[in-house]
């Protein structure tokens, strides 16, 4: 599974990027909002340290509008993804935008049928929300495994991006789904690392060293 980092911290994604952690990027107009720059200045820094797509998202509401910021956008890197929500519009720009050889990850889906217009609109990555749906009572991670079999039962392309996570488990349970890629925050992907018995093993190994006296450095 590949892993995205949703974020638009330059030096969030520096560190993880150091660990070879980091396979792309997403962001939104919340991220942006959250990261206080330029939408266009800190996109391409982020494409200038991470070459894998980077995910740039158009707020126009029409499929005109959308295709212009699009064609905008994907002039800050060769590896941008233009980032359109899964609205009838967004079917179009997707459409268009995918036609001309450009990367499209089609947001903001809900729904297995919403996935399933995307796959036939040609997008790149679709992004199912599961923190959202999880939010509301629903089961995100069943959205993912049902786009799943839909897709492998035709062979779409269109590459799942498992989308609005929040906890280590949201992790575990799309890789083991099968989804093509995650996207999380950064704290979320240095979470899974921790696991308690890890530290009380060291816990215990440093303390029955200390008892040796010995040193591994002269
Ligand atoms: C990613 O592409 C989405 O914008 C993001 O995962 C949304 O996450 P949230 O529901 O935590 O805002």
């Amino acid at each position: 599974m590949k892993f995205f980092v949703d974020t638009a911290d330059t030096d969030a994604i520096r560190d993880l990027n150091n660990l070879g952690m980091v396979d792309g990027v997403t962001t939104n107009p919340s991220l942006i909002m959250k990261s206080g720059r330029d939408i266009k200045e800190v996109t391409k820094e982020i494409c200038d340290m991470i070459p894998g797509p980077v995910s740039a998202e158009t707020v126009a509401l029409d499929a005109d509008g959308m295709i212009a910021e699009g064609r905008e956008l994907a002039k800050i890197a060769d590896n941008i993804t233009i980032k359109v929500p899964l609205t009838w519009d967004g079917l179009k720009a997707c459409k268009v935008l995918s036609g001309e050889g450009r990367m499209v990850n089609v947001t903001l889906c809900f729904s297995a049928n919403q996935a399933l217009l995307a796959a036939k609109a040609g997008a790149t990555f679709i992004s199912p929300f599961i923190g959202r749906l999880d939010d509301i009572n629903l089961d995100g991670m069943e959205l993912i495994s049902d786009i799943r079999e839909i897709y492998d039962n035709y062979g779409y392309e269109t590459q799942i991006l498992a989308a609005s996570i929040r906890t280590v488990n949201h992790m575990t349970d799309a890789a083991r789904i099968g989804a093509d890629v995650a996207t999380a925050p950064p704290d979320v992907i240095r979470k899974m690392a921790s696991h308690p018995l890890t530290d009380k093993g060291l816990e215990g190994f440093l303390k029955d060293w200390e008892k040796t006296g010995q040193k591994i450095l002269s």
